[in-house]
């Protein structure tokens, strides 16, 4: 789901539309270190598990923490990155409007279909920082989110911190609520197998993973997917 800089994201390379990112680079290693070659497939988030049953793909890699329906529906690496608390993207000159959660009840609230991120919009789980009283605004695509932001069709889209931080950097009319602190709310991500492990990868992956960890590797793909991330194209 190549809609989440810096995680994997579209660039023109000479030319060419390429999907690069750091969950792009940690695919890229771990296909070297299981003497596999990569082949990418770009598919809208809420679809990637059920298409990796169908068997349509290995693994699914897109920036996917582990939540209970998740676990139910496919099998999970170790972790291998952790972002900070979620944040919400809002117009900048509707800022002042935003001091706390409640400040969004009657508001249009948008979120990635099928995400951790629409279960804060959606008030999914209660035990955890979440909207009340929002019209929730859940489409496939980030991009998409984004423009409906501008448009003025939505007040808010609710992303990972990491990806916030980075449409914000590349659309000057759009900020983030600093004074709402959805803590708690991030688990770190995980490379997805088809349930049950089929193909026996998971072994493999996870060495990949704790070969990355112990080089302290994971660093440069971050700093190289933020290079690349001043240039991304939808
Ligand atoms: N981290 C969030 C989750 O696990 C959102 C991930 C969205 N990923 C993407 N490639 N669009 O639900």
């Amino acid at each position: 789901s190549a809609d989440y800089p810096p995680f994997e994201f579209h660039v023109l390379q000479d030319g060419e539309d390429k999907i690069v990112g750091i969950d792009v680079f940690l695919a890229q290693q771990i296909a070297e270190d299981m003497g596999a070659e990569l082949e990418i497939s770009d598919m809208d988030f809420d679809m990637l598990l059920n298409l990796m049953n169908k068997g349509d793909v290995d693994r699914v890699i897109a920036a996917m923490e582990l939540k209970d329906d998740r676990a139910a529906a496919a099998d999970y690496s170790d972790p291998y990155y952790t972002d900070e608390a979620p944040l919400i993207v809002v117009r900048k000159a509707d800022l002042d409007q935003y001091k706390t959660l409640e400040d969004f009840s009657g508001k249009t609230v948008g979120a990635q279909t099928g995400t951790t991120k629409a279960d804060i919009v959606l008030g999914t789980d209660l035990e955890k920082p979440h909207m009340t009283d929002v019209q929730d605004l859940l489409l496939p695509k980030v991009t998409d989110l984004i423009a409906q932001l501008q448009f003025e069709k939505c007040d808010a889209v609710v992303l990972d911190a990491a990806v916030a931080q980075k449409y914000v950097a590349s659309n000057d009319e759009l900020a983030i609520v600093e004074s709402i602190d959805l803590g708690e709310a991030a688990e770190p991500y995980r490379v997805w197998v088809a349930k049950g492990d089929p193909k026996g990868l998971l072994p493999g992956i996870n060495a990949a993973i704790a070969k990355l960890n112990s080089e302290n590797k994971l660093q440069s793909f971050i700093d190289a997917a933020n290079e690349l991330a001043t240039k991304a194209v939808e």
